[in-house]
């Protein structure tokens, strides 16, 4: 059964920027960043609140590769394929992590909503190529061994802690 929208957040973040119509990315911003992602319900409220049309609201989430419809996972895994982290291995680290975490191109998230993958463009650190980088933390030189180790040791609990 589908799990009712809690709006109370969601209104939080309109009365901040209700006279501010032209502010709609922004005011997604602070939805995702409350709830999460940016479910139909969510999209449907924003548009009654701001009066913009559900259609330019979807339009800009699917132009915006930072905002996402569907739930992420507790940790997620940017792999950096940028030029540097490229040549240095990116793609077998990321076949590796889709492999242990059963998760694929159509579907990043795993089940239990613990992990997702996404693959991303440079973060700024090639001299540490190839780079992870899972929440705020940042992993250098990686490669499918330690990556392997490293999502072992979150599933355990030794690896990345609450604040992570
Ligand atoms: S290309 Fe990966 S950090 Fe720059």
């Amino acid at each position: 059964m589908a799990q009712e929208l809690d709006t109370s957040a969601l209104q939080r973040v309109i009365d901040n920027y209700k006279d501010l119509p032209s502010n709609l990315i922004p005011v997604l911003q602070e939805i995702q960043d409350e709830i999460g992602y940016l479910p139909p319900e969510a999209q449907t409220f924003v548009s009654r609140q701001l009066g913009v049309p559900l259609s330019t609201i979807y339009g800009v989430i699917t132009f915006y590769s930072q905002f996402s419809t569907s739930p992420k996972g507790k940790y997620v895994i940017h792999v950096c394929d940028g030029t540097a982290c490229h040549v240095r291995g990116s793609n077998p680290i990321i076949e590796a992590i889709e492999k242990i975490l059963g998760v694929t191109e159509e579907n990043r998230t795993t089940d239990d909503l613990l992990f997702t993958l996404e693959r991303v463009s440079c973060v700024g650190a090639c001299g540490l190529a190839p780079v992870v980088v899972i929440n705020k933390k940042v992993y250098g030189e990686v490669d499918v061994d330690r990556m392997s180790e490293i999502l072992e040791g979150i599933r355990c609990g030794e690896e990345l802690g609450d604040d992570q």
